[in-house]
């Protein structure tokens, strides 16, 4: 009770810290307890799998983020007229910012045609979200940026809560892709629920095409998306003294067309023993046992209106590539 004010701040971060880590710590117990394994794809994003995944962004396999390139440098204009129609300004919150090398291009369109907003990215890698806001200040000097580290769902709390503004959010990347599709659901209702009627969100999701291009996307030929999945277990041994060696894991992804979905794996090659200092645990692994590591559904155009329904808002526009793998499309909150 007789704390002094700065002793109770120590504390107050403290704890936070360790509840931060002890998440991982959890989950990553959790998961590899279950008698079919998995790992959140959430802990992908340390400082190493951000920077992996900018290099997946740039593989000539991963079709996603050129698609979803040329649809919004395309847009733009289009696009800046919806979002600035009939107010005097508006708040654009995006859910997974990353480098925002797409976002740029309608950052810089709206600054041009002097639309009144401001820009909030969300991220959940400290990194990422540094670089990006360090890029902004010095390419964009003009722009209002107020940069979020946070999941999701934290983030969705903060969504400020002025009814006079009109609320755009940018959800691009298919990022909607890593949910399955109840959570998905619950997600975008969710997030409708910070929103009002009339508000905005821009969702960028992979269509399904020819399976074997979507296998190839998360199966590159230079190895990266391996090294992507396989950071993982890094991370596991870089944060919590765990002793993976990576020589005896594989990187398998699937591709299932009846479902949409790609799956990635982890694949043991041998029977092995791991052991995790700070869960003080040991982790029995079969030889060619698979840790479920990620989801990432494609859309169809009918299942696309439908998710937007069934959350509360309608399709204003779909915005399609050249090629029609890719969709950004434009929800209204109804
Ligand atoms: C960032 C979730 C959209 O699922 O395509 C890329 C992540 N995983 N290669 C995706 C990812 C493997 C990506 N998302």
């Amino acid at each position: 009770m007789e704390n002094k004010g700065i002793s109770k701040k120590i504390i107050i971060t403290l704890r936070i810290n360790v509840d931060f880590f002890n998440q991982f710590a959890q989950d990553v117990q959790q998961g590899l307890s279950a008698s079919a394994k998995y790992l959140s794809s959430k802990y992908f994003y340390d400082t190493v799998g951000s920077q992996l995944f900018q290099n997946i962004m740039e593989l000539p396999e991963y079709y996603l983020t050129a698609c979803e390139y040329e649809i919004l440098q395309t847009h733009q204009t289009e696009l800046g007229k919806y979002l600035a129609a009939g107010v005097d300004g508006f708040e654009l919150l995006e859910l997974g910012a990353g480098d925002g090398l797409k976002t740029k291009i309608l950052l810089r369109n709206f600054l041009q045609n002097n639309y009144h907003f401001r820009y909030l990215p969300v991220d959940i890698s400290p990194s990422a979200l540094h670089n990006l806001t360090e890029d902004l200040h010095k390419n964009l000097p003009n722009l209002t940026v107020q940069p979020l580290v946070s999941e999701y769902f934290v983030a969705l709390s903060q969504l400020p809560a002025s009814a006079d503004t009109r609320k755009v959010v940018l959800f691009l990347g298919s990022n909607l892709g890593n949910f399955n599709h109840t959570q998905a659901l619950f997600f975008l209702q969710s997030l409708r629920q910070g929103l009002q009627k009339g508000d905005l969100l821009l969702i960028g999701l992979d269509l399904q095409k020819q399976p074997d291009l979507i296998l190839a996307a998360y199966n590159d030929s230079q190895g990266v998306t391996k090294a992507f999945n396989l950071n993982l277990l890094q991370r596991i041994n870089r944060e919590l003294g765990a002793n993976f060696d990576l020589a005896n894991f594989m990187h398998y992804p699937l591709y299932d067309p009846y479902e949409g979905c790609a799956k990635s794996f982890i694949i043991s090659k041998l029977a092995q023993e791991i052991y995790i200092e700070q869960l003080a645990c040991r982790f029995e692994l079969g030889a060619w046992e698979a840790i479920h590591t990620e989801v990432s559904y494609k859309y169809t155009l009918s299942g696309i209106a439908q998710l937007a329904r069934q959350s509360g808002f309608v399709v204003k526009q779909n915005f399609l590539d050249h090629r029609s793998y890719f969709c950004d499309s434009l929800w209204e909150a109804i």
